[in-house]
Order: structure tokens, then C-alpha cells, then sequence
């Protein structure tokens, strides 16, 4: 594996030599072999990705863009690099154009408080999905509170599909910005993001696309997209937790204003005014996530030597396996398109008789770990009138013998219940 400063190299998808690289996959959980299946929550971290954080605290430790001396420069060199490897990872035309955040969350939070507190006005509207995680919906709703806007919503079928015909009626001449996920991270559904982005620019509207779930396993493309914005987080892609990315055409955001005020942000500071940095800057402001950034860019070495085609290759044979084995137990309801071929590998799930919060504690108790609950998308879950669902959702390092754990894992919690 490369060392966080090179540029990636190509390595063969061999699920034995990655599963021997995540050092949490070896640990028993409750006396029996970890089964991890709940990568949409977050996923595993490969030891490459922890070797580099361990790496910036023992050898580079420092503050960026502010020293001349040799350890700033060396941070501040990998801590660009690492902004550089993501702008490369979804083809983003420049890396100025890449900004670090918290994670998906504080990146839409970002959009909302400034490209939108600038540009949606009294009677203008707002067009979402129904399949929106909570980061998606509430920033909007707030904002069309605070403005007099509409926020509006895109349908689906019964299938989790969007409804792109009737798109046609809900995005009109008042849209100032489409807010759609890539890919549900309930239903698995991959929303047609292109499609959705050129009846936007039609209108004159932009489009801003959550990728929490979708960078992670397939290859993306801001510019194939021809997307205005787009979020996700590291640590749901091998990286470390707190920290994420904003891509932004450079044109938007150049024009919106700062979204947080201190220290790097700035380029001019009277005690009357201040003025503000170039992009990226402008939109970090404080000492930002260093050894963070650092092993995001360690994560994506990670993965673009297996080569995101590979990656999602191996989750959809997984999903399709899945699928065929979950549904032919007969008494398990999968929500979301039925059709492997239009889904990621995400699968939510309700028993006909066990409720999900039993279904996980059952499952923990065999070494799996699924999520259960209203994943944070309470309305969407509420829509299958339901309030939770159990949700099994794989990565690169999860195989057919791990499905059929979690198959097995239910018929036993079955037998469990009907004692
Ligand atoms: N948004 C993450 C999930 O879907 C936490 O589980």
C-alpha cells in the first residue's frame, strides 16, 4: 500500500488480502467472529488509514498555512495533497473547489447558510426527495421557514423509484436549488442525478447532491453529474470520523459568503472591517482537521487502488446475493427497488413478525452488526408505515458466507421468538 503522500497505484480485488488490512475484522463480538454489516452507518478503517493518522502525530504534528518551519510546511503539504486526492477522486475540475467540513451534515448546513440564505427568496421553493435523510430535509424546511419559501418534494413508486416524469411539475420557474441523495441510504435507490440536474439548470436552479452513500461505493463524477454541489463524509469511505467534504463549482463558491468567521478565512483584518481569503480558505476558518484530512486522503489511496469500478462491481454481486437469499425466506419484506440493478448495497428490511430492534439485539448476540431503527429518514421510514426497519448494508471487505450469516442470524432469532 502506498504511504499517504503518493499517488495510487492499482492492486487486485482480492476480499481474503483486504479483509487481512481491517485489524477490527479479527475481534470477536460477544464470543463469535465480527460480521459487519453496517457500513451506511459508518465503515471500518483499514490499518493504512490508522498507520497515517498515527504517522502525522509521531513525525508531522502541526499547524497549516501559518509556519515557516520545516513540520508546518510538511503539514501543510500533506494536508493539501490530501484536499488534491479528493478533488482527483470525483473529478473535480480544480482542488480549490474541494472544501473540509465535519461530514455530510455540516456540508449541506454550509450550502443552506450561505449559497441559499443568498439566493432563495419570499415565494421561491426548494425541490428534495421523499427519500432524504434528516441532513437533507431539516436545513431546508428552516430555511424555508425563515424565508417564506416552498419546500417541495419529488415522489417515488412503490419500488423506492423517483417519479422523474412528475419531476416535471414540481421543479418550475421559482426552483432555485434541487437537494437530492445520490443514493438512499435506506433504500438503496440511485436517484438519477443527471437527469435531475439538467431539468434544474433548465429552470435556471442549481443542484446539490448528497453522496454520503454513494462516493463511498461508486465511482463518482461531479462534472459526469454536472453537478453544482456535492457532500460526503470520510468516515463513511475507510476515513476517519469528523470530518467531510463540500465540492462546489468554483464560480458559486466564490461568490457566496463565509460561512464561519476567524482565523484562515481571512486576508485583510482592521479593528473596522476584514475581507476574505481565497478559495478554499475562505470556508475553513480556525485550525481545520489536519491529521483528518490527512488520512481521508489515505483512504481514498486506499480505494482507488482497488478502482471504484471494482469496488462497486463486488457490491453489487454481494446486493444481488443478498437480495435473493433475504427475500426467499418468504417473511422478509426488502424496501426499495426490487431490482438489484437499480440499488446499492443497502438493504432495509421488516420481518413479519419480529420487530427490528429485537431482530438487531438478536443478531449482536450472534456477532452481527446491522442498524435498526427510522435511519435518520423518520418520514420516509413512516411512509411503509412502519417506525423502524433493520438495515443490513455492506462494503469492500463483506462476502457471501457474512450474507448467509445474517440469513442463518435470522431464522435462529426466529426459532428464538417462536419458542
Ligand atoms: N446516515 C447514517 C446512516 O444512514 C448514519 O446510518
Amino acid at each position: 500500500m502506498s504511504d499517504s503522500t503518493s499517488t495510487a497505484r492499482s492492486r487486485v480485488f482480492d476480499v481474503d488480502a483486504i479483509r487481512a488490512d481491517f485489524p477490527i475484522l479479527k475481534r470477536k463480538v460477544n464470543g463469535q467472529d465480527l460480521v459487519y454489516l453496517d457500513n451506511a452507518a459508518s465503515s471500518q478503517k483499514p490499518s493504512h488509514v490508522i498507520q497515517s493518522l498515527v504517522d502525522y502525530y509521531e513525525q508531522t504534528n502541526s499547524n497549516v498555512h501559518r509556519g515557516v518551519h520545516t513540520l508546518s510546511i510538511e503539514a501543510t503539504d500533506a494536508y493539501e495533497m490530501a484536499r488534491t486526492k479528493v478533488a482527483t477522486f470525483i473529478n473535480a475540475p480544480r482542488s480549490e473547489e474541494v472544501i473540509w467540513t465535519r461530514n455530510t451534515s455540516e456540508s449541506l448546513n454550509l450550502v443552506a447558510a450561505t449559497w441559499a440564505e443568498a439566493n432563495v427568496a419570499e415565494g421561491d421553493n426548494i425541490v428534495i426527495t421523499a427519500m432524504e435523510h434528516h441532513s437533507n430535509i431539516v436545513p431546508w424546511q428552516q430555511l424555508a421557514f425563515k424565508k417564506g419559501a416552498e419546500l417541495r418534494y419529488l415522489s417515488h413508486n412503490d419500488d423506492g423509484v423517483i417519479d422523474l416524469a412528475g419531476a416535471g411539475s414540481v421543479i418550475d420557474s421559482r426552483t432555485k436549488l434541487v437537494s437530492a441523495t445520490h443514493m438512499s441510504n435506506v433504500l438503496g435507490t440511485i436517484n438519477p442525478i443527471a437527469e435531475l440536474a439538467a431539468m434544474a439548470h433548465e429552470v435556471g436552479a442549481v443542484i446539490l447532491v448528497d453522496a454520503a452513500q454513494s462516493v463511498p461505493h461508486m465511482p463518482v463524477d461531479v462534472q459526469a453529474l454536472d453537478a453544482d454541489f456535492l457532500c460526503f463524509s470520510a468516515h463513511k469511505m475507510l476515513g476517519p470520523t469528523g470530518i467531510g467534504v463540500l465540492w462546489g463549482r468554483y464560480e458559486l463558491l466564490d461568490a457566496m459568503p463565509p460561512y464561519m468567521f476567524g482565523g484562515d478565512m481571512i486576508l485583510e483584518v482592521t479593528y473596522e472591517d476584514a475581507n476574505w481569503n481565497d478559495l478554499p480558505y475562505k470556508f475553513e476558518a480556525g485550525t481545520p482537521n489536519i491529521a483528518d484530512a490527512i488520512a481521508t486522503g489515505a483512504a481514498v489511496d486506499y480505494l482507488s487502488e482497488l478502482g471504484m469500478d471494482n469496488v462497486w462491481k463486488h457490491e453489487q454481486e454481494l446486493t444481488a446475493y443478498a437480495m435473493e437469499q433475504i427475500l426467499s425466506m418468504g417473511n422478509v419484506k426488502v424496501l426499495g427497488p426490487q431490482d438489484p440493478a437499480l440499488r446499492g448495497g443497502v438493504i432495509s428490511f421488516i420481518h413479519d413478525t419480529i420487530h427490528p430492534h429485537d431482530l438487531g439485539t438478536a443478531l449482536d448476540q450472534q456477532g452481527i452488526a446491522i442498524r435498526t431503527g427510522h435511519h435518520c429518514a423518520m418520514p420516509l421510514v413512516r411512509s411503509f408505515d412502519v417506525v423502524a426497519a433493520a438495515r443490513a448494508s455492506f462494503y469492500i471487505y463483506n462476502t457471501k458466507s457474512e450474507v448467509d450469516a445474517l440469513v442463518n442470524g435470522i431464522s435462529e432469532t426466529e426459532g428464538y421468538f417462536s419458542r
